[in-house]
């Protein structure tokens, strides 16, 4: 068992928060992540109101254990909204939050007796965050997949495990196995969150997933050098995300024909209408998917069951901080 004030201040066992990844993880992967000990996630990006409140329902008749529902802080759609008033209304154990207006958010979720954990990108947005108090700040890497900032991991965590003044780090970004939990916790970290590797597992998906299949064998075939951090993907599906933000996905035949042609992409967009619809209409081909994971693809060598993730992560962890323990005279 590895305790730290990350455990202790969420109830877990384990000192791993599995990220929200969008509406293609739900409460499938989130109750096996949960009930295996670590901190399970809705994601709830993409989803409509209808589609997050069943998502919360079967999560609660899927565990016991505590988990969270993470929502994307900024207006992306005209229901994001609402999308808050749901999660905050359904009273999940804990919230997580990333991206835009998080502090505003926080705030409701205090008022609600909620526990919230706060994802940053920069260091000035975590000086906000821990003078906020949320019951843990995520530190996320620009190694990360998915949505991310400009900053490096490593620096970035001690930054802010310097100020932190006793709200527990979780840093996030290029963390796939017990290694990097390791190296966290010897950091001063309260423990991880990781999405990639997550990402790889036989309980990733939903119902509006495509290419499932694909997506995690690309992950597991990715030596890690093939990533891409751009606004591409933003760009093709008609999003537009805080400043700063970028995307990370796995290289392939889309952002290699788009990548400098970021304008003619834009305007090729443009020419259609509504969210999602040109990539829905033009682009969905498993050789051009939008398949955002991140640096960490290079650690992961094989789809695992989630539960497995988590206990594999552990037991390296320990085996790893046991070495360096011995390191000492
Ligand atoms: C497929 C995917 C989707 C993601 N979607 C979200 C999201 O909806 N909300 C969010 O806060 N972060 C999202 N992230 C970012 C994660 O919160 C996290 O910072 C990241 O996965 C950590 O880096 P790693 O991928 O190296 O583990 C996503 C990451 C991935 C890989």
């Amino acid at each position: 068992m590895l305790t730290t004030a990350l455990t202790r201040a969420l109830a877990i066992d384990h000192p791993i928060i599995q990220a929200g990844m969008s509406s293609d993880c739900g409460a499938k992967l989130a109750a096996a992540v949960s009930n295996a000990g670590a901190l399970g996630t809705i994601g709830s990006l993409g989803r409509s109101p209808e589609d997050l409140e069943a998502e919360l329902a079967a999560m609660r008749s899927a565990t016991s254990r505590p988990w969270s529902v993470n929502l994307a802080t900024f207006d992306w759609a005209p229901f994001a909204g609402t999308l808050v008033d749901v999660a905050i209304d359904a009273r999940p154990p804990v919230v997580t939050l990333s991206f835009g207006d998080t502090l505003s958010v926080l705030e409701r979720c205090r008022a609600a007796g909620l526990q919230a954990v706060v994802q940053v990108q920069t260091f000035e947005s975590a000086r906000a965050v821990v003078a906020a108090r949320p019951a843990a700040i995520v530190v996320q890497g620009s190694e990360a997949g998915g949505h991310t900032g400009q900053r490096g991991t490593l620096s970035f965590a001690a930054q802010v495990l310097d100020i932190a003044g006793g709200v527990p780090v979780v840093i996030a970004g290029g963390i796939a196995d017990g290694r990097g939990l390791a190296a966290a916790l010897a950091m001063g970290a309260s423990g991880v969150l990781m999405g990639t590797r997550f990402k790889a597992t036989p309980e990733f998906g939903g119902p509006n997933t495509r290419h499932l299949d694909a997506q995690r064998d690309a992950i597991v075939a990715n030596d890690g050098d093939h990533t891409l951090g751009a606004e591409i993907p933003d760009i093709a599906l008609g999003m537009h995300w805080p400043a700063g933000i970028i995307s990370r996905v796995l290289q392939n035949a889309f952002t290699e024909e788009w990548q400098g042609r970021e304008e003619e992409l834009r305007a090729e967009v443009a020419r259609q209408s509504g969210p999602f619809a040109w990539t829905g209409a033009h682009n969905d081909r498993p050789e051009n998917m939008l398949n955002w994971a991140g640096e960490s693809s290079g650690l992961v060598g094989e789809v695992l069951p989630a539960a497995e993730v988590v206990r594999r992560t552990l037991a390296e962890a320990e085996d790893h901080l046991r070495r360096a323990g011995s390191l000492r005279a």
